[in-house]
């Protein structure tokens, strides 16, 4: 199995996304780490926790990481995800654990640790990869690649360019693409694949039991933000997508293109600049997502909580 470690801001889609990952026998799921972006980190922290209870998930060590971005103020995506987070259901106390670790410590000795070079997903903020990279570059060589949820090749969400996971924190998502590592970036784009219909939310209730219910109450709640804000009747799934490319990455097409983050626009700040076209002359830099594979992603999710609902 592929040995990864998510990096998230639970959130909702986030929430399937982890979900996902400890439940496909391709994945060995190493770790789980939080970062501060849908909510402050705290409440990213206890969202993890929440979810790894409902789902049954022990023995994956949850750690937190960093609490704003490298620069600047955190923004946070409560009008998406509301006051907890992850609001919808309602949770119960979790019983699974937070290490003591940082996240950066913890990512840094499972890397070191491990046999085989390890895969990261980060679905948040980029700012515990970025400062892992910029503090620890001698875990690079165990760093197999890079997968993330972020950015776009077309508009953005939280600003009419700019993507949230980049947005807020430019700096980290600019060191994270300028690495030199493999990096794949699942942005908007492609994301905007994995909408939520009714027919997928019958699919997920109709495996009945807790963990079930319990997702169709957070795409309820998801997707009534989505129709508020952006006047999408089904949202789209984000993070999972990131999860699935790496899960057969036959599922996610992708092309080497150049990206760049706009740092310093006027009104562009935290836009990726995706040269699809080879405009810059600039070296390809990240495989940058273009079509998802719809219908077995959905395959893909709704056997993953079939799983965990056994
Ligand atoms: C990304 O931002 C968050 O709201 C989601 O969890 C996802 O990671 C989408 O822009
Ligand atoms: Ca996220």
């Amino acid at each position: 199995a592929i040995p990864l470690i998510l990096d998230c801001d639970p959130g909702h889609d986030d929430a399937l996304a982890i979900m996902l990952a400890a439940a496909d026998p391709r994945l060995n799921l190493l770790a789980i780490t939080t970062v501060a972006g849908n909510q402050t980190l705290e409440k990213t922290t206890l969202n993890a926790r929440r979810v790894c209870t409902i789902a049954g998930i022990t023995g994956v060590p949850i750690a937190a990481g960093y609490d704003r971005p490298l620069v600047g103020e955190l923004t946070v995506g409560e009008y998406i995800h509301g006051a907890s987070g992850l609001d919808g259901p309602t949770f119960g106390e979790p019983t699974v654990p937070v290490v003591e670790e940082h996240a950066v410590e913890l990512m840094r000795r499972l890397l070191l640790e491990h046999p085989e070079p390890v895969t990261l997903v980060p679905l948040g903020p980029l700012t515990n990869i970025a400062v892992l990279l910029r503090d620890h570059p001698e875990v690079r060589s165990q760093i197999r690649e890079i997968v993330l949820m972020g950015g776009s090749t077309e508009r953005g969400n939280i600003a009419p360019y700019s993507e949230f996971n980049v947005a807020v924190d430019p700096e980290a998502a600019d060191l994270v693409l300028r690495s030199g590592l493999p990096v794949t970036m699942c942005g908007l784009n492609v994301t905007h694949q994995a909408l939520v219909t009714p027919e997928v939310v019958a699919r997920l209730r109709a495996i009945g039991g807790d963990l079930a219910d319990a997702c169709v109450d957070l795409l309820t709640f998801f997707g009534s933000g989505y129709e508020r804000v952006f006047g999408l009747a089904d949202p789209p799934l984000h993070d999972p997508v990131a999860v699935a490319r790496v899960i057969d990455p036959s599922l996610v097409e992708c092309v080497r293109v150049p990206v760049a983050v706009e740092l310093t626009g006027t009104h562009t700040r935290g836009a990726t600049v995706v040269d699809l076209h080879g405009k810059t002359g600039a070296p390809p830099n990240a495989l940058v997502a273009m079509r998802l594979d719809t219908p077995r992603f959905w395959d893909l999710m709704v056997e993953a909580v079939t799983k965990l609902s056994a």
